[in-house]
């Protein structure tokens, strides 16, 4: 007997996962990070930490799931009964809890895109003006927020299997290919080497070791590890599949979606004349000048937001999930119910962050504004932190034989490339998280 839902194929399985990375984190968190942090160093330690820590945490996180069947706070208690473990999936509830609460929020200035694109108010804009005053904007904003929640919450309530494994089949191959066409019209303007030389030529002058842990938590990120969603996701997976295979298709897909978002933006910026440090506007600002700059800007402009609401939801669901997935238990009559207050609950908790950019602006938490504050809280300690317990828990808790077999199913043998990867999960990664993580605090 089936007591525990499952993805309907394998194909399913990877769409749903690559749908929970693929989102605000490459296309809108990516460019403005490398574009206040040096560009290219930037780009090469996130790189490097997707490989070499990201992707075999990611590996983990399925194991962990696909092994228990379980929802993130059930899976550790599963799996190390009597123990403390199960905090980690406490602690990754609670952080999803909060990023959703200012995810919400730039899933909200895109709807407010959206809008303005269809009314026409987008072309021939001063797009740095007009990306202010919408941010600013109390009434927009929340009323924006609140709509993508709900969006979110319609969702997750009925399931999250049904509905992104049919709609990711064909908009993350939609968005791919739009993001192709825009890379060729940014890279064809005039001045558009700048850009190219930005974010592939490294500057190592310019490394610090807060730019190492910014670098750290956006692999985190953009893979949606460290606060146990893709364990929750792999709950959902048959043990036929072929676990490691799947964890580098996603950090594959995932960097490839990075390198895009960055060859789309920085030629454009240094082209049209943007400034790439001026942060979490760049891409609301940059993008509409390069769709200005085609025949058919305004159409394009316009699929190109569809998509990238779509690509922010199917994240949004997967952090909703876990969430979901811990309340509900068994009683899946609940769900529903679980699933609007939560929601609601989340979007309550991220008005403040909605509104740290207007009503809000002069309100500062530890040097940053409520937005930023809540951003770093989750990106660079919950998520670095989380990943430095699954890797321990994982490496040193978890039976070696149980490890083996898990990663092995669905596999013709992974021969020296397990003994890699388990090395790195006992040593590497977290002797390398805790290095980045000290280091940054001014610890080492
Ligand atoms: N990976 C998602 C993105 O890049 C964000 C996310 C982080 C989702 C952590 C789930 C968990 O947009």
């Amino acid at each position: 007997m089936k007591t525990h839902e499952q993805w309907t194929s394998k194909l399913g399985f990877i769409l749903a996962a690559a749908g929970s990375a693929i989102g605000l984190g490459a296309i809108w968190k990516f460019p403005y990070m490398a574009g206040t942090n040096g560009g290219a160093i930037f780009f090469l330690f996130f790189i490097l930490l997707t490989i070499f820590v990201g992707a075999p945490i990611l590996i983990a996180e399925f194991l962990i799931g696909r092994n228990s069947q379980k929802d993130a706070i059930r899976a550790y208690q599963k799996l190390a009964p009597g123990t403390k473990w199960h905090y980690i999936g406490g602690a990754g509830v609670i952080f999803s809890f909060i990023l959703l609460s200012f995810y919400s929020v730039v899933g909200g200035w895109i709807l407010s895109y959206l809008g303005r694109s269809i009314t026409g108010s987008l072309s021939n804009a001063n797009y740095g003006e007009l990306f202010n005053e919408i941010i600013a904007n109390p009434i927009e904003v929340v009323v924006c927020q609140f709509i993508f929640m709900i969006m979110t919450i319609m969702v997750v309530k009925g399931g999250v299997q049904k509905g992104i494994e049919r709609a990711s089949k064909y908009m993350m191959p939609a968005l791919f290919l739009l993001f192709i066409i825009l890379a060729i019209r940014s890279l064809t303007l005039e001045g558009a080497g700048a850009g190219i030389e930005f974010l592939l030529k490294p500057d190592f002058s310019a490394l610090t070791a807060e730019t190492i842990l910014l670098a750290l938590g956006q692999a985190f990120f953009t893979l949606s590890v460290g606060i146990s969603v893709m364990v929750t996701y792999a709950s959902y997976l048959s043990k036929s599949e072929n676990i490691v295979k799947s964890a580098f298709s996603v950090a594959g897909l995932n960097i490839l979606i990075c390198f895009l978002a960055g060859i789309v933006i920085f030629p454009a910026v240094f082209a049209l004349g943007f400034e790439p440090g001026q942060g979490p506007g760049l891409v609301f600002v940059v993008l509409p000048a390069v769709f200005n700059e085609m025949a058919f800007g305004s159409v394009f402009l316009f699929i190109f937001l569809v998509l990238l609401l779509f690509a922010t939801l199917t994240s949004a669901f997967s952090i909703l999930e876990i969430v979901v997935a811990v309340l509900v238990k068994d009683e899946k009559e609940k769900r529903g119910k679980l699933a609007w207050i939560s929601g609601l609950l989340i979007f309550l908790v991220g008005v403040p962050s909605a509104l740290s950019f207007g009503v809000f602006s002069e309100v500062q938490l530890f040097g940053k504004s409520i937005f930023d504050a809540a951003d770093f809280l989750v990106s660079n300690i919950g998520l670095p932190l989380g990943a430095l317990f699954i890797s321990l828990f994982v490496g040193y808790r978890l039976p070696r034989n149980l490890v083996k077999e898990e990663l092995s199913m669905g596999t013709n043998g992974l021969g020296i490339f397990y003994d890699i990867w388990y090395f790195s999960i006992r040593f590497v990664v977290p002797i390398a998280i805790a290095v980045v993580f000290l280091q940054s605090i001014g610890l080492l």
